[in-house]
């Protein structure tokens, strides 16, 4: 029977005879004498084996290696003092293995050295075909119990303090509108239909609002088949909110306690409240991006006024054109950021480049004010046009003023990037900071130029504001986002309640009244028959997890994720499947592997 996890043990428990179950963390030699790091789930600590102390584990004790899974058991003692270890819970005491066992031994090289500090660097791809091994590493293991905190965190505050009740939704339904490629699955007894997997619970929800149900959570899995990145994964976990008869303040006030109680509990940290709000129009014009960094400044700063009518063409041209003109001001960017990296070919091109700018153009400010810039704009602006620029962007000497013109998407994306990467590079960012702010006011709808139609820019469900009904398709939404360190890590809004409201949203996104009525029949229908007004958010549980355990990828607080290329290295899923099953449900693959 076991007395004690491994981890457990500490100078009270000196003198007890324990038996422990683990594994063989490291294993030392010393003349003779062999030490053992055991691990369990609760942490380490030394076995010791000697000939003369304890000779009957001393055989096993020389024959053990790494990982092996061993049970010993022994009498706690008092490290002497010169081998006491400050750096683990149980460094005072190690345990005398008077009986040691194997209950199943390594039989093939692992794959990496599990107890490594290397371990870390060992490539992703190895770690995630072996990710069993990989979960035993201490750091992905805590990233697992630090979810496993927040999500308890998150029961206790919803169910104890505020009466929300958690309810299933289906994982087999119709697609739910959220901007992604559905996941498909074939219905074997309905030929020919299919499935959705949900991208979120949002039209379940919603409609258990119909029912009354007043508060409802989820810790629900969703699933979107989308670019994949860092922060994104194609299932993944939300933390899936909504409420009714509460306004959009009551709403964010009730998260913002909901996020101060986490933070409590699992960090210990006090944030401050309410948290900062800033409407969508200005998180773009401030930072060209809705989901700001605020840890640090680098604001842009709007101009098109000041250039519009100069000769430099590229500045005039694209006001006219309907778009804009922003500086990015770089304070000390003069000494710290060369020519050669603004200019085609260097890395702050690059950066631009790639958010589709054609160029950065840039002035220097020099001691007194002298102004060095690219020759189009010293012949172009006029000597007012400059020093209105310098104060605008509050410019002094040394520094640099990066410029983006063009349409407003690119110019904001670009510069928002360019921004982002001098942040990392001149190490303007506190790394202790921890800026939780709330982004509100978006608007309803953004143009998609490929489909050249309006398009929801949260989903269709969102209420507009009602100052803004007269002309929907620039009214703002109800809608707000919560960002953390400049990373999005949950979104909702109002939704709409009325019939009415809910076809003028869908006309508005291209959906005829009769595909609507296909799609989105239950809900318009729902809607009749007394529904609540409501409203409701979610998280991204993942998102949130890997920002309180500092670490920069999901996959990192994901048991079991998937790569970059949506598959499962161990398991090797998505996998071929019988043509059995595939005849049975009515499937055929034009899949072709001449045509890749
Ligand atoms: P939204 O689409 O903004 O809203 O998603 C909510 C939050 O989920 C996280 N998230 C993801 N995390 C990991 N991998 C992904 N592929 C991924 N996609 C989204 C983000 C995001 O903020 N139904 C609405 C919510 C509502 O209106 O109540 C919704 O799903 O952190």
């Amino acid at each position: 029977m076991r007395t004690y996890y491994c981890g457990e043990l500490r100078t009270s428990t000196i003198g007890e005879t324990v038996t422990l179950y683990g594994w063989v963390d490291r294993r030392r030699d010393h003349g003779g004498v062999v030490f053992l790091d055991m691990r369990d789930r609760a942490g380490i600590v030394q076995i010791v084996s000697d000939p003369e102390r304890t000779p009957n584990s001393y055989p096993t004790a020389e024959d053990v290696r790494n990982e092996y899974v061993i049970k010993v058991s022994g009498r706690v003692s008092q490290r002497p003092q010169d081998s006491i270890n400050p750096n683990l819970p149980t460094g005072e005491v190690e345990v005398y293995a008077e009986q040691m066992e194997v209950l199943n031994a390594v039989r093939q090289q692992l794959p990496f050295q599990i107890a490594s500090e290397e371990a870390d660097a060992v490539r992703e791809n190895i770690r995630l075909k072996y990710r069993y091994l990989d979960l035993r590493r201490d750091r992905l293991n805590q990233n697992l119990h630090l979810r496993h905190q927040v999500v308890k965190a998150i029961r206790r505050f919803l169910e104890d303090e505020e009466a929300f009740t958690e309810v299933e939704t289906p994982i087999l339904t119709r697609s739910t509108p959220e901007g992604a490629r559905d996941y498909l699955v074939p219905s074997r007894v309905n030929p020919g239909k299919w499935f959705a997997l949900p991208q979120s619970p949002q039209l379940f929800k919603q409609l258990l609002m119909v029912s009354g149900f007043d508060r409802y959570y989820q810790i629900a899995r969703c699933f979107r088949d989308e670019d994949l990145r860092a922060d994104r994964q194609p299932e993944f976990t939300q933390l899936d909110m909504e409420m009714s008869f509460l306004s959009e303040d009551e709403i964010i006030d009730l998260n913002e306690r909901l996020i101060c109680h986490i933070f409590k509990t699992v960090k210990g940290i006090d944030l401050p409240r309410p948290f900062p709000r800033l409407t969508y129009n200005e998180a773009m014009s401030r930072y060209g991006t809705d989901r700001p960094d605020t840890r640090f400044g680098l604001e842009l700063v709007q101009v098109s006024d000041i250039v519009q009518d100069s000769g430099f063409k590229v500045f005039s041209e694209a006001v006219k054109s309907g778009g804009l003109v922003k500086a990015l001001p770089i304070p000390g960017g003069n000494e710290q950021i060369s020519n050669v990296r603004i200019k085609p070919g260097g890395d702050l091109f690059k950066e631009a480049a790639a958010a589709g700018a054609k160029g950065l153009a840039y002035m220097r400010v020099r001691e007194g004010m002298e102004i060095d810039t690219i020759g189009a704009i010293k012949d172009n602006l006029s000597e007012e046009q400059k020093q209105e620029l310098l104060r605008r962007t509050k410019a002094q000497p040394g520094h640099l003023l990066l410029f983006g013109a063009g349409d407003a998407v690119t110019v904001n994306k670009s510069l928002d990037r360019v921004r982002q990467a001098l942040g990392e590079e001149l190490d303007l960012i506190d790394k202790e900071a921890m800026n939780l702010l709330w982004v509100t006011e978006f608007p309803m709808f953004e143009w998609n130029p490929e489909e050249k139609r309006l398009e929801s820019l949260h989903h269709p469900f969102t209420a507009p504001n009602p100052d803004d009904l007269d002309d929907l398709k620039t009214a703002r939404a109800q809608a707000y986002d919560l960002v953390y360190n400049g990373i999005e890590i949950g979104g909702g809004s109002l939704r709409i309640y009325q019939r009415k409201v809910q076809e003028q949203v869908f006309e508005a996104i291209g959906l005829s009244l009769e595909a609507a009525q296909e799609q989105f029949g239950f809900l318009l229908d729902a809607l009749e028959y007394g529904t609540p007004p409501h409203g409701g958010i979610a998280y991204g549980l993942d998102r949130l997890v890997m920002l309180l355990a500092g670490e920069d990828s999901i996959r990192d607080v994901i048991a079991f994720p998937k790569t970059q290329q949506a598959s499962c290295l161990l398991t090797e899923a998505p996998s071929n499947v019988d043509e059995k099953q595939l005849k049975e449900l009515y499937v055929v693959s034009t899949y072709d592997p001449e045509m890749e």
